[in-house]
């Protein structure tokens, strides 16, 4: 292996040069940076160091231990880990220590670590080191041409990663639209706080992208089974809609997709798909926590559980042969109405998930006591990330004027957006209903929706029916809520017991 100079010269070292390390490298290296690179796959390095002489040599040094990446690097020594979440990010980290890092050194994760493995990290090498993270979103072109960046930890490791963050990341106009890279613009780089934060906020991003992926399924499915549309007519539809509100790019991607024709035979390729998806489980994860810290997210929920049904294939093939099915099948709207009214349904339901997935971190930043600025987090995710949308930039603002605004769809704007196309969001779920089309994201949206607006909930029989058969005891509407109440149901005459 070849090394051109053992100074430390360079700016930062790269572990793991996969695909996403190797794209992060090639991004750094374009924005004027100097870059040590080690990987335990020589064929990695080999790749990564012709693809960097192509841009500018001299700028990639090629390092074969660990030992060496140390050597080629100032004090404090910025190391950026991109090898898989879990145990591999700690046993480098050893390997590391044990090559001669400085308790001053800042280690950063760019995985897709686990929020709370990332707290704990960051307690474990209190003294050993300095421990940093950055979530990476947008995938491999992102991380070449211009990622959306998580960042958190120390502050003053930020002041070292900031300058190469901003460079790389994807960058905004004044307008909040995303430019062509290397072109100027506010950089997709957000410090989002204390160690975790990052890994949280990325977290959550994956779980709107889960959600935002699944709205745009079922549009796809209602259109295709119910209406028998083709796929490169719906590819049609989803580009003319990624014209208005609905821009983004989950929606230009849907569309190209679905104009994409099948390369063995004549068959739009999106029809020759398994349709079983995989996952690999930040859904889950923010699944996971909107249960655990008692913040509804139905539809994120919702959308971890269509994928897991869709891996039911057999299960749902004999479904299809067992369970009788009655549905309307008299179909009285135009074509037209019903592409409007799902164009309503997915941007309501769309706001219902972002509103889910925002509201998600106001609660945990109050626990964790982050102070997430939800303005920022917007911004950051105007490009560069899988969830970029125009819409951003209106939630942007939403959280410029009201920095503790409880639910997004209390903004006065987006609370225009929903009144004037409510009507058509509830007739596409009922007519979903009629014609047997499950569309778990959109209608989970939607009772979320109905359940925010609704100040009595059916809670009282709840809590009515645990006090019976649990001594649960209840609240009354009448007295303070501290003050719990029982009754002896099993008795006659029955009573009400202050508890
Ligand atoms: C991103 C993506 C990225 C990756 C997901 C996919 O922001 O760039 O979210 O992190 O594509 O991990 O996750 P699933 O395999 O679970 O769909």
């Amino acid at each position: 292996m070849t090394t051109t100079s053992t100074a430390p010269h360079c700016h930062i070292a790269m572990i793991g040069l996969g695909v996403m390390g190797k794209s992060l490298t090639l991004n750094l290296i374009d924005n004027g940076f100097h870059v040590a690179g080690f990987d335990l796959n020589s064929s990695n390095i080999q790749q990564t160091t012709q693809e960097a002489q192509i841009i500018s040599k001299g700028q990639f040094v090629a390092c074969d231990s660990l030992e060496q990446i140390l050597a080629h690097l100032p004090s404090p020594r910025v190391i950026a880990l991109s090898v898989p979440a879990g145990d591999i990010v700690d046993s480098v980290i050893t390997d590391l220590l044990n090559a001669g890092l400085n308790p001053q050194d800042i280690v950063i994760d760019t995985g897709n670590s686990l929020w709370t493995d990332t707290i704990a990290r960051d307690k474990h090498y209190q003294g050993k080191l300095n421990f940093f993270s950055t979530a990476v979103s947008g995938g491999e072109q992102g991380a070449r041409f211009g990622p959306a960046l998580m960042a958190s930890g120390d502050e003053h490791a930020w002041e070292y990663v900031k300058p190469m963050w901003n460079a790389i990341a994807a960058k905004v106009n004044q307008h909040g639209l995303p430019v062509e890279p290397l072109q100027d613009g506010e950089a997709c780089a957000t410090f989002t706080g204390p160690s975790g934060s990052g890994h949280y906020v990325k977290m959550v991003h994956n779980g709107i992208e889960y959600a935002d992926m699944q709205l745009i399924c079922e549009v796809y499915q209602y259109l295709h089974q119910v209406i028998g549309l083709k796929a490169e007519h719906i590819g049609d539809i989803f580009s003319e809609w990624n014209q208005g509100v609905l821009n983004s790019y989950l929606m230009e991607i849907s569309a190209d997709i679905l104009k994409q024709k099948d390369f063995q035979s004549d068959q739009p390729l999106v029809e020759m798909i398994l349709d079983k998806a995989g996952q690999k489980g930040t859904g889950v994860w923010t699944a996971i926590n909107s249960l655990e810290v008692g913040c509804p997210a139905p539809s994120i929920a919702q959308s971890v559980y269509a994928r897991s049904l869709s891996s039911l294939k057999e299960r749902r093939q004999l479904g299809e042969q067992k369970l009788a099915v009655i549905t309307e099948t008299h179909k009285t709207e135009a074509l037209s109405t019903t592409i409007a009214e799902l164009h309503d349904a997915l941007y309501c339901a769309k706001l219902c998930v972002y509103a889910q997935g925002f509201d998600l971190m106001k609660t945990t930043s109050e626990q964790q006591d982050w102070q997430l600025n939800f303005a920022e987090i917007a911004k950051g995710w105007r490009a560069g990330c899988i969830i970029r949308a125009v819409f951003l930039q209106s939630i942007t603002k939403a959280f410029e004027a009201d920095p503790q605004l409880d639910n997004l769809l209390f903004d006065q704007h987006f609370g225009h957006e929903i009144k004037s196309r409510q009507l058509n969001w509830r007739r596409c779920v009922a007519n979903a209903s009629l014609y047997g089309v499950a569309i778990p994201g959109i209608g989970s949206a939607l009772s979320y929706f109905d359940s925010m607006r609704c100040a009595t909930l059916p809670a009282n029989l709840l809590q009515a029916q645990r006090d019976y058969f649990g001594s649960h005891t209840y609240s009354r509407i009448d007295q303070p809520e501290s003050q719990k109440y029982h009754v002896e149901w099993s008795h006659h005459p029955r009573t009400e017991i202050k508890k």
